[in-house]
């Protein structure tokens, strides 16, 4: 006992989650509802992307909203406060300032420290080693990590090639500093970029490189811009290539992967990255179907579909705009029974 706990405390502190939080709006959108405005059709969206459906915030939700609904249902599930909000988000509320500050407020957390992260998809799984870093240096007790989208707003209702694809949502999880052996652990990481695919996948206008003026908003600028094809071959070759390198850092093979947890942009992605990874399909978590792809949130939605048993090894993998990518290991966390009140 003696020997474990001096084994323990020489051993760096690591990111441990402790509780998990959701939000989607209500409105839920068929492919059938699109097909009404879009040349498009149920057949077509589900053979190529496996979504059915998806949710669309109403005009007065912002990602705040869904971001304070999210925290809130972490919150009470971990059952205390939290001393640092992070919001990983690529549909802010406004320009400036971030949209976590006021977050921490509306969660009624004080002056907590509060900061976005903007790596599109990639958003959550790279909050998640900010977290860990933080509790780990004990720069922060508790973190509330939250993934919020409200991406309706930035995808153009008129291209049926990616208003289909995307849909709105929040999750969160709380970090507290912990160990490695411990369930909900997180980390080894690994994350990376390339900035000379930026034309892939963005909203060109509304920062300071575009203004939005009569000129963008006539090239459809200030709405998401996308190559699927190419997003497509990228995504699912930097999502194995860096699901691998977590598995060698950590020095595990993929048997020992009880669970896949990879970023649901399409039911055809998430496939292929299992396949290449040889891990079974029936070990990935795929909700895609239900939330369309919701970006920075996609990941803790994904999290809060999987059931598993405390202590199994999860592998969280995702890829977006930037491009930007990253993975993790998480052992499956000690959740607390939700509180049906
Ligand atoms: O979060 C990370 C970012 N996003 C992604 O990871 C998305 C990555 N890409 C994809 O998921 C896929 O590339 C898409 C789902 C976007 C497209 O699937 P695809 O099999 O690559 O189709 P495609 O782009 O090659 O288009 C095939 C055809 C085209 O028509 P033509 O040119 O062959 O006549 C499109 O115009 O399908 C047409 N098309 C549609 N047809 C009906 C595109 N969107 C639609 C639509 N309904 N919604």
């Amino acid at each position: 006992m003696a020997a474990a706990s001096t084994h323990r405390a020489s051993r760096p502190p690591v990111g441990v989650v402790e509780a998990l939080g959701t939000a989607v709006p209500p409105h839920v959108v068929t492919n059938d509802d699109l097909a009404q405005h879009l040349d498009t059709n149920d057949e077509w969206v589900r053979t190529r992307t496996g979504i059915a459906e998806r949710r669309f915030a109403d005009p007065d939700t912002s990602t705040g909203d869904l971001a304070v609904e999210a925290g809130a249902d972490a919150l009470k599930a971990a059952g205390g406060d939290v001393d640092t909000v992070i919001v990983a988000t690529t549909t802010p509320d406004r320009m400036l300032p971030g949209t976590a500050p006021e977050v921490a407020s509306r969660l009624g957390l004080g002056d907590a420290s509060a900061f976005d992260v903007n790596a599109a998809c990639a958003g959550f799984i790279y909050a998640l080693p900010v977290a860990s870093g933080l509790v780990a240096t004990g720069t922060a007790d508790r973190v509330l990590v939250i993934g919020a989208e409200v991406m309706s707003r930035i995808v153009d209702p008129d291209d049926r090639s990616t208003r289909v694809l995307f849909g709105d949502g929040a999750g969160a999880v709380v970090v507290r500093s912990g160990h490695a052996d411990e369930p909900g652990a997180v980390g080894p990481f690994d994350l990376g970029s390339d900035g000379d695919q930026t034309h892939l996948l963005e909203v060109p206008a509304g920062g300071t490189r575009q203004p939005i003026d009569d000129h963008a908003i006539e090239n459809r600028h200030h709405f998401l811009q996308m190559d699927g094809r190419e997003v497509y071959r990228q995504a699912v070759r930097r999502m194995v290539s860096s699901s691998r390198a977590v598995l060698a850092q950590a020095g595990l093979e993929v048997d020992d992967v009880d669970c896949l947890i990879a970023h649901q942009a399409n039911a055809r992605i998430l496939e292929a990255v299992a396949d290449r990874l040889e891990i079974p399909r029936d070990r990935c978590v795929s909700n895609v179907g239900r939330y369309g792809n919701t970006s920075a949130a996609s990941i803790p939605l994904a999290l809060a579909d999987a059931s598993l048993e405390p202590g199994q090894q999860v592998l969280l993998t995702s890829f977006g705009a930037g491009m930007a990518w990253g993975s993790s290991l998480m052992t499956w966390p000690d959740l607390p029974t939700p509180d049906p009140t």
